[in-house]
């Protein structure tokens, strides 16, 4: 597929995150991790959220999914206002949350089940997500049985199995070697592409960025906000070729710029 080819249209998924404030209450102080932060992302778009550690991006996207309710300010998901979690945002965490009791195609069903969304029966569905990230082998497996890569598949799989408008990734790759961790961002990519959903994706690694995003919200600390938005027009599909070419090594020097300047600042706060 080039550059040019017809994308699919999407119509569900878009984010509007209107004038966001959040401050947590710690050691009699309180803390305003994000301060004023405006996005909107249209359906069908993957947008990275690229900072310094500590800037805020985990609270960012709890408050999408949910988790973290924002001290002021509003997000909605296709004009509905988020209240609390809900099966039409994914979450995929830096660690695998899989359930150690449960084998890979329980784990995955649940959701399902819960929810009563999927076009089959749950079990159908666990096995075409399975299926989907190349696991079905290791359908009986229980999570302690497979590599940290492969829990990693099974999480995205268990996300998807909902069938989310909106997939959310804290750092889901930040634990794997940098093999294993290109063959997941094209493999995130392929899933991206054949399912039509919206990604908001955070890492700190500019490369990861770069290399996934439409858009990188490049984010400073101390109060959390966005610094820049970068958009990516490198062509897809992407894959190693995209990695050294002109344009990606010059976002990725603009990225790193940035980062640079965001990480000495915030470094020198906290000391
Ligand atoms: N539950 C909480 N209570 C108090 N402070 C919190 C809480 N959660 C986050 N913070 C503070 O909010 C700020 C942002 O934290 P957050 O976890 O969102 O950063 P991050 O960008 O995800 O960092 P990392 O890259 O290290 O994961 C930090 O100063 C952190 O100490
Ligand atoms: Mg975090």
């Amino acid at each position: 597929m080039s550059a040019s080819a017809p994308q699919p249209l999407v119509t569900q998924g878009r984010v509007s995150i209107d004038n966001l404030s959040v401050s947590f209450s710690s050691r009699g102080q309180d803390i305003l991790a994000i301060q004023d932060v405006n996005i909107s992302i249209c359906p069908g778009e993957f947008v990275c959220l690229l900072g310094p550690s500590g800037c805020g991006k985990s609270t960012l996207l709890n408050c999408v999914a949910g988790f973290v309710k924002p001290t002021l300010g509003s997000i909605s998901v296709d004009d509905e206002a988020i209240t609390g979690p809900g099966p039409d945002r994914g979450m995929v965490f830096q660690q695998h949350s899989l359930y150690p009791w449960k084998t890979v195609l329980q784990n995955i069903a649940f959701g399902p089940e819960v929810t009563g969304r999927g076009k089959g029966s749950p079990k159908s569905t666990a096995q075409t997500f399975l299926k989907m990230v190349g696991l079905s082998k290791y359908a009986e497996y229980y999570p302690h049985e497979l590599s940290g890569g492969m829990q990693q598949r099974v999480g995205i799989a268990r996300a998807l199995a909902n069938y989310p408008k909106l997939l959310l990734m804290d750092e889901p790759f930040g634990a794997l070697d940098s093999q294993t961790r290109l063959m997941m961002q094209e493999n995130l990519l392929r899933l991206w592409r054949d399912l039509s959903i919206t990604v908001l994706f955070v890492t700190h690694d500019v490369d990861e960025a770069v290399f996934l995003s439409d858009r990188v919200l490049v984010m400073g600390s101390n109060p959390g906000r966005i610094v820049r938005d970068l958009p990516v027009n490198l062509s897809r599909p992407r894959d190693t070729d995209t990695t050294v070419s002109r344009e990606f090594v010059e976002l990725r020097k603009t990225c790193l710029d940035l980062i640079r300047l965001e990480s000495l600042k915030a470094f020198h706060e906290h000391n």
